[in-house]
């Protein structure tokens, strides 16, 4: 059995949704700090609804094709939807990962939320802070902003 999926090899190769969004109503950006990999959502917000999304993954293989994948499926979706959106099913939506890359789906799961705190803090809009809890992003693993 190939140790990656289709779906993963064909998110990878031609991820979905890359790139910035400049005037993005959230922002999240997560790190894992084992592997040194960096994940940066942008999301655009109507209504409670996500209208555009877009990424920037600077890591493995699997990370980009697990933030392609989670772009896809938080799209057009509200943002109580897309607060329940887990790593395991951005793994199964892209028929699985190995075991030892499942933490990179998790980076996917992470910066939505990230995003999502995000607009909410920017915006005053009270939430239940048990929906975020804290995550590995580090300072020095920052993307410099151009
Ligand atoms: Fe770190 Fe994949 S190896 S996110």
């Amino acid at each position: 059995m190939a140790l990656y999926s289709e779906k993963v090899m064909d998110h990878f190769t031609n991820p979905r949704n890359v790139g910035k969004i400049e005037d993005a109503d959230g922002i999240g950006e997560v790190g894992n700090a084992k592997c040194g990999d960096i994940m940066k959502m942008y999301l655009k917000i109507e209504n409670d609804v996500i209208t555009d999304v877009k990424f920037n993954t600077f890591g493995c293989g699997s990370a980009i094709a697990s933030s392609s994948m989670a772009t896809e499926l938080i799209k057009g979706k509200p943002l109580s939807e897309a607060l329940t959106l887990t790593n395991k099913a951005v793994a199964e939506a892209l028929d699985g990962l190995p075991a030892h890359k499942l933490h990179c789906s998790v980076l996917a799961e992470e910066a939505i939320r990230a995003a999502i705190k995000d607009y909410y803090d920017k915006n005053g809009i009270a939430y239940d802070k048990s929906q975020f809890p804290e995550h590995d992003a580090e300072e020095e693993h920052s993307f410099t902003e151009d």
